[in-house]
């Protein structure tokens, strides 16, 4: 495999994201809603950044990512595309507008290319949605497909456990795997199957593969940025790695604010004007 291209400035594409599955280096993705966010996210190097409909639950406190509206998901994307210099935006397809009528998909999925600046988008669902996701595509638009566990489908599922287990489950992911793909979808997130299955599949395709809970075979992997920098205290799956302890960060920059004003050593001589 090729080492990272620190110095690799040129903006990525979904093409580069093909030659990088090619050439057998790991795509690197993770999530962002905001400016700030997006910037530092950006500014490490990342190759791709997810404005997921996690959204709902991360930004919103709602339990699951069905109340998302279109009108929010491009307020977030608008304010990533605008912070993000190298990295891939993806929109996610908020559940609700692409849902069988491919020219009410086409509608919502050129309303969040407008008035974002996104460069691709992500919807969840396979044959179900092929004539939606190909419409789309055949206007112009990059489009990632996602397979496995889909959240917007959780009503349906009842349950977040590990998706494709059972044999007929599987079956019919490989062959929306493949359907995906041949419909033009420019890579897949796989979340939350079995690691066999996501290798199995990932060999089998020309497109990349990006997984979350879909253990190493996969192209590339993805993670919410607030989970991986352990922000949040209440979500601990077991295919999450933290790789910062930012709730106890910021609790214990905010207590030691909160003392400094009420102990009026907050603000000091130098810092009044
Ligand atoms: O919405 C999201 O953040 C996602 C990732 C978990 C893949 O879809």
């Amino acid at each position: 495999m090729s080492a990272v291209k620190q110095d690799d400035k040129r903006k990525v594409t979904v093409h580069r994201l093909k030659e990088m599955k090619d050439r057998g280096e790991k795509i690197t993705m993770l999530t962002s809603y905001d400016y700030t966010m997006a910037s530092i996210v950006d500014g490490a190097g990342i190759d791709a950044i997810l404005v997921g409909d996690s959204a709902s639950n991360v930004m919103c406190g709602n339990q699951t990512t069905l109340p998302i509206s279109l009108d929010q998901m491009i307020y977030h994307g608008k304010a990533v595309a605008h912070a993000t210099k190298r990295a891939l935006v993806v929109v996610d397809m908020p559940f609700g507008y692409c849902v069988g009528n491919p020219l009410q998909s086409l509608d919502a999925a050129v309303r969040i290319m407008k008035e974002t600046g996104a460069d691709a988008l992500k919807i969840e669902g396979g044959e179900e949605l092929a004539p939606d996701i190909k419409k789309i595509i055949d206007a112009g638009i990059p489009v990632i497909g996602h397979l496995g566990l889909m959240p917007q489908s959780i009503n349906k599922y009842g349950t977040y456990t590990v998706r494709a287990q059972e044999n007929a489950e599987a079956e019919k992911l490989k062959r929306d795997a493949l359907l995906l793909q041949e419909i033009g979808c420019s890579a897949i997130v796989l979340e939350k199957i079995p690691a066999a299955l996501a290798t199995e599949v990932t060999q089998s395709l020309r497109i990349p593969t990006i997984g979350i809970g879909a253990g190493s075979g996969t192209d590339g992997q993805v993670l919410v940025i607030h989970d991986m920098l352990g922000m949040n205290q209440g979500f601990s799956p077991r295919f999450l790695r933290r790789y910062a302890n930012l709730h106890a960060v910021m609790t214990e920059a905010i207590t030691q604010y909160i003392t400094d004003v009420k102990e009026v050593t907050f603000p000091n001589k130098e810092e009044e004007y």
